[in-house]
């Protein structure tokens, strides 16, 4: 595993923002680290009181009072993008709101990833059940390699994008901040993605692709 000075999510009790699916899936993640989840901080009133696998859902967002020295936060909301943008910034909306309150967040790389030991992560990544960096591969802060996504040797992924399940990055490829390449999607190597762009899922990238582009086919 690559050494990283930031904090992880075994290093402190954790309390998790978010609710849905993406939060299950990090919380399956975080179980197999036997990671101290406390519990989950919502916008959905709704589901205070409830549970998600087994954590209980303390707050909602509005009514937490944590104490930022004690817990590390995981932002556990997840992005889908739709052709009217990648939604990645209600990520950088939660990192910011937290950081200033004092929080830090922890990264949550599962133990079923493949991470090279010569990577730069950076704080708050999520690297997921079977993804896979490779060499000198550099994720900005709050980037999720979501399950099985690829990066391929020298790939940069900037703050806050979103590699979908079994995307591939092919070597040396740049990826822009608030990016969303989709589900098993292919971005060739060498090419540069822009900031904001939606990559469609299933679609192959050969050509560079400026910022705020869609591409679905
Ligand atoms: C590309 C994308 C952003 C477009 O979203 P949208 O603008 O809401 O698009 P719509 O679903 O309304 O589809 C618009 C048209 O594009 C087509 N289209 C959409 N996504 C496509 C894709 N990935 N490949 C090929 N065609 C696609 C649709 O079939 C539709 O065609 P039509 O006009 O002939 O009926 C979205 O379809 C997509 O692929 N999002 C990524 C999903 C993903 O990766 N999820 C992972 C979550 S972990």
């Amino acid at each position: 595993m690559p050494h990283t000075a930031h904090p992880q999510a075994t290093d402190a009790p954790l309390i998790l923002i978010g609710g849905g699916g993406h939060t299950r899936v990090l919380i399956d993640v975080l179980q197999g680290l036997n990671a101290a989840i406390e519990g989950i901080v919502t916008q959905e009133e709704a589901l205070v009181g409830k549970s998600v696998l087994g954590v209980p859902v303390i707050a909602v967002e509005k009514d937490f009072a944590g104490d930022p020295k004690r817990v590390l936060l995981v932002s556990a909301v997840g992005n889908r993008a739709r052709g009217n943008g990648s939604g990645l910034r209600v990520r950088e909306a939660i990192h910011t709101r937290y950081m200033q309150l004092g929080y830090r967040f922890a990264s949550v790389i599962s133990p079923h990833a493949i991470v090279s030991r010569h990577v730069q992560l950076s704080e708050g990544v999520q690297i997921l059940h079977g993804a896979i960096l490779q060499t000198d591969v550099k994720l900005g802060v709050h980037a999720i390699m979501n399950t099985g996504a690829v990066a391929e040797h020298d790939c940069t992924i900037g703050a806050y994008a979103h590699v979908a399940p079994a995307a591939v990055l092919c070597g040396g490829v740049t990826i822009g901040k608030y990016v969303h390449v989709g589900a098993n999607a292919t971005v060739v190597q060498q090419l540069t993605v822009g900031d904001n762009a939606v990559i469609g899922a299933g679609v192959r990238v050969a050509r560079n692709v400026a910022p705020g582009e869609v591409v679905a086919r």
